[in-house]
C-alpha cells in the first residue's frame, strides 16, 4: 500500500519537482485546483525528500518538505500557536516504525492513543471570545493565517456562541459534505460559474469569496481545542493537561461539532494493535460516509506524552497520519456512451482515458443524467476528476476547466433511443425511452425480424413499436399468432401492407432452426455460434435437453459459455414452447444429432461429405452471379451447408479464399500464403447442390 516514490535523478529535476510540488501546493491552499492530484502530489514530495536526503547540501529553501506544509497564502493574523501539519505514513509497517520511535522518545510505549478520521478540508482557527465567536483564521503558512470571519455564518458545525461564556480557541476542518458540494456546485454553475472539482475545493474556494451573490453552506468539525491570551487561568491550565479524548468530549458539550456525531467517531486505542483495527474499521466505512476523509490521525492521547515528544517545526512527533490511498484521479473523458436500462432509463457513462484509482483501473464512469453534464459544461477531451471509494461506481467529479486546450468537443446527447429507435421523453432530468419497461422487447423484437434471423420484411422498428404499443405482441411467438384484424387496425396498415407484412411472418415459420436460435437473442449465441450450435444438434429438441457438458462439445463454446448458455435456454423455455406451437421450425436441414456424449467428435458440426468437407472458407469482396443476392449471413450458411466453415480471416488454416470484385488485403494475404482462390462464381458451381 505504500505510495511509490516519484523517481528524481538529478539536481535539475530536482529543482523542477520542489517548483512543481511549490506551484500544486500555493493552488491547493489557495482553493484553486491543483493541478497535480494528492497521489501524485504525495509521491513528487516523498521523491524530492529522497533525494535531499541524498544531497542534504544541495536542498532548496523552497522545497516542500522543509518548512511548514504548503504555507502559500500571505496571512495577516498570527496565530497564536503555529497550526502545525502532519508527517504521514502509508502502511501498517510504516505506522509500527513511527511508533517505535514515538517510543523511545517518550521512555516507554504509547498505551494511550486518541484514533480519528482525517476530514479532507481546510484546517481553520475558530476563536471565542467569552463564548462568542470573534473571529475565523484559516492555516495560511502555519504562523499567520487569512481572516474568513466572513464566512462563519455560512459553517453548519461551528455555532455563534458555545454553551458556556468561555475564551478558547477551536480547531478544526472546514469541509462540504457530498451533498453540499452538489448543491454548491448547482448553484454555483446557476449563477454561471465553472463547477468546482471536488468538495475540498469547492470548500477551499467558498471559505475565501468575500463578495459573493449567494452562500453556500460548509461543514465543521473540530479536532483541536486550546487556550487564548485572555482565557481563564484555571481553564487553560485544565486544557493544557486534558487527553485529546476528553478535549474533544469537551468540545462538543460547548456545542461544536466533532466526529462523535459521525459513523467514525475518535476511539481511544490501548496499543498498535488496537490502533491498526481502528484504522481498518475506518478505511472500510470510508467509501459510505457522507464526507471526505483522506486517511485516519493517529495522535498520542495523554498531554504528558504529548509535552515529552514534543514538536518539529512542520509537525508534532506525538501524532501522525496514516493515509488512505487516494480515491481520486485526474484523467481525460475520451466518450460518452448511452446506455438504456432495464426501466427504459437512457444514461450517459464516461469512458475515460485507463487511470489507476487505488489498486483498480478505471475506464468508465457514471455521468448522471445530460442536465448535469450541461449544468458542469462536460466535454470531450476534457480532464475531469475521477472518484472511486471502495466498491461503489467512480463517478465523474467535474471537469478540471484549466487545463482545458481548446480542443474539446461538446458532447452530443442522442436523438432517438440508442437500443430500440423510439422517441425520448426528456421531461425529465433523467432521460427516458418513450417505450420505458417495452424498450427491451422493442430493441429484441427488431432484432428477431433482422435480416440475419428471421428475416421478416415489413417489420422494422418503426412497426415493432405500434405492435408493441397497441398491446397485441408482448413476446416473439405472439407475432405467429398475429390476424389480419388486428393488423388492419393498426395506423398506417393498409391490405397490402397487411397480406405482405403476414405472408412474411408466415414464411418466417420455415427458417432454419439456427435462424430461429439466433432471433432468440441468448448472450454469447450470435449468428455463427447459432449456426454451430444449430448444426451439431440439429434439432431444438436436442439443444434442450444438453447440460453444459454436452454444449461443450460445440466448437467455440468452452466451461465459461456452455452453464450460460444452458440456463438461459431454461428460463426462454416457455417461449420456445410458445414457438413450437405456433408452427416454428425448429430443425436444422441437413444437420444429423450428434452422437451421444464422448463418441467421437466431429459427427455432425458440418454436413459430411459436402465438398467444403473440412475447409475453413473465407468470403471477401463483391459476390456476383448466383450469389450476388446473398448477405454475407447467407454466404457463411451456405459454406457450413456444404461441410465447411466460414470465418473472416485469412491464415494459414485458410483453406480457400472466395474472392469477390473490390476484393482487398485479403485477397493480397492468400496469394501471399499461397491460399486457394475462386472466384464467386467457380465458387457457386463448387457449392450448386447446397444453394437453396
Ligand atoms: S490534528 C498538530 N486531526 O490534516 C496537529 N488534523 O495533513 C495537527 N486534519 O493540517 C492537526 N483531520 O488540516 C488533525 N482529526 C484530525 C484531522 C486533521 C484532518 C488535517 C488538518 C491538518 C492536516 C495535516
Amino acid at each position: 500500500m505504500t505510495t511509490p516514490v516519484a523517481q528524481i535523478v538529478d539536481a535539475a529535476a530536482y529543482a523542477q519537482a520542489v517548483e512543481d510540488a511549490v506551484k500544486a501546493a500555493a493552488a491547493y491552499y489557495a482553493g484553486g485546483t491543483s493541478p497535480l492530484d494528492d497521489d501524485t502530489y504525495d509521491r513528487l514530495v516523498r521523491g524530492i525528500a529522497a533525494w535531499e536526503a541524498e544531497h542534504p547540501d544541495q536542498v532548496l529553501p523552497d522545497s516542500p518538505t522543509g518548512k511548514v506544509a504548503g504555507g502559500a497564502v500571505e496571512g495577516d493574523v498570527p496565530h497564536t500557536v503555529a497550526m502545525l501539519s502532519l508527517d504521514n505514513v502509508f502502511s501498517a509497517d510504516e505506522f509500527t516504525t513511527w511508533a517505535a520511535s514515538l517510543a523511545r522518545r517518550v521512555g516507554h510505549e504509547v498505551d494511550q492513543w486518541s484514533v480519528e478520521a482525517k476530514l479532507d478540508g481546510l484546517a481553520v482557527a475558530a476563536r471565542y471570545t467569552r463564548g462568542r465567536l470573534t473571529r475565523l483564521i484559516t492555516r495560511g503558512d502555519g504562523t499567520a493565517g487569512e481572516d474568513v470571519s466572513h464566512a462563519a455564518g455560512t459553517i453548519e458545525g461551528l455555532p455563534e456562541t458555545l454553551s458556556e461564556p468561555v475564551s478558547v480557541e477551536v480547531r478544526g476542518e472546514v469541509l462540504m459534505t457530498t451533498a453540499q458540494f452538489e448543491h454548491a456546485n448547482e448553484v454555483r454553475t446557476g449563477h454561471g460559474g465553472q463547477p468546482f472539482a471536488n468538495p475540498r475545493n469547492a470548500a477551499a474556494g467558498t471559505l475565501r469569496a468575500k463578495e459573493r451573490a449567494y452562500t453556500v453552506p460548509m461543514t465543521f468539525f473540530g479536532y483541536g481545542l486550546l487556550p487564548l491570551p485572555d482565557t481563564d487561568t484555571a481553564l487553560a491550565a485544565r486544557l493544557g493537561d486534558l487527553a485529546h479524548s476528553d478535549l474533544m468530549v469537551l468540545a462538543a458539550d460547548l456545542g461544536v461539532n466533532t466526529t462523535a456525531s459521525t459513523a467514525v467517531p475518535g476511539r481511544v486505542a490501548r496499543s498498535s494493535e488496537q490502533v491498526l483495527a481502528r484504522v481498518q474499521e475506518i478505511a472500510a466505512l470510508r467509501a459510505q460516509l457522507p464526507f471526505g476523509i483522506d486517511g485516519i490521525v493517529i495522535k498520542a492521547d495523554l498531554a504528558a506524552d504529548q509535552h515529552t515528544a514534543g514538536s518539529g517545526s512542520r509537525a508534532p512527533r506525538w501524532a501522525i497520519a496514516y493515509k488512505l490511498p487516494a480515491v481520486e484521479k485526474i484523467t481525460r473523458l475520451l466518450e460518452v456512451e448511452w446506455n438504456v436500462g432495464r426501466t427504459g432509463i437512457i444514461a450517459p457513462r464516461g469512458v475515460l482515458e485507463p487511470v489507476e484509482i487505488d489498486g483498480a483501473t478505471i475506464t468508465y464512469a457514471t455521468l448522471h443524467n445530460p442536465a448535469d453534464i450541461t449544468r458542469r459544461d462536460l466535454r470531450l477531451g476534457d480532464h475531469v476528476m475521477v472518484h472511486r471509494a471502495g466498491d461503489v461506481i467512480p463517478r465523474i467529479e467535474a471537469p478540471v476547466a484549466h487545463l482545458r486546450t481548446g480542443a474539446e468537443q461538446p458532447i452530443v446527447f442522442p436523438e432517438a433511443c440508442p437500443r430500440c429507435g423510439s422517441g425520448i421523453d426528456t421531461s425529465q432530468e433523467r432521460w427516458r425511452c418513450e417505450q420505458g419497461r417495452n424498450c427491451h422487447l422493442v430493441a429484441s423484437l427488431s432484432y428477431a425480424a433482422g435480416r440475419d434471423q428471421l428475416d421478416i420484411e415489413g417489420l422494422g422498428a418503426t412497426r415493432v413499436v405500434q405492435l408493441v404499443e397497441a398491446g397485441l405482441v408482448a413476446d416473439l411467438a405472439d407475432l405467429f399468432t398475429l390476424t389480419r384484424e388486428q393488423l388492419l387496425g393498426l395506423e398506417r396498415m393498409g391490405e397490402t401492407s397487411t397480406d405482405n407484412l403476414l405472408t412474411a411472418i408466415s414464411a418466417a415459420k420455415a427458417q432454419p432452426l439456427s435462424r430461429v436460435l439466433c432471433a432468440l437473442g441468448v448472450r454469447g449465441t450470435g449468428r455463427s455460434m447459432s449456426r454451430r450450435i444449430a448444426r451439431w444438434f440439429a434439432t431444438m429438441d436436442n439443444i434442450r435437453a444438453a447440460d453444459a457438458t454436452a454444449m461443450q462439445q460445440v466448437e467455440g463454446i468452452g466451461t465459461e459459455k456452455a452453464p450460460s448458455i444452458v440456463a438461459e435456454l431454461a428460463e426462454l423455455a416457455p417461449l420456445i414452447d410458445k414457438l413450437v406451437a405456433a408452427g416454428v421450425n425448429m430443425t436444422e436441414p441437413g444437420a444429423t444429432p450428434p452422437s451421444p456424449v464422448g463418441a467421437d467428435e466431429g459427427s455432425a458440426a458440418t454436413a459430411e461429405g459436402g465438398p467444403l468437407t473440412g475447409m475453413i472458407v473465407v468470403v471477401t469482396g463483391a459476390m456476383s452471379g448466383p450469389l450476388e443476392k446473398l448477405s454475407r449471413n447467407q454466404v457463411n450458411e451456405l459454406i457450413e451447408r456444404a461441410g465447411g466453415r466460414s470465418s473472416s480471416s485469412v491464415s494459414k488454416k485458410t483453406a480457400l479464399v472466395v474472392a469477390g470484385e473490390n476484393a482487398g488485403s485479403k485477397r493480397a494475404k492468400a496469394e501471399d500464403l499461397g491460399i486457394r482462390l475462386a472466384t464467386p462464381d467457380e465458387f457457386a458451381t463448387l457449392v450448386a447442390d447446397y444453394l437453396v
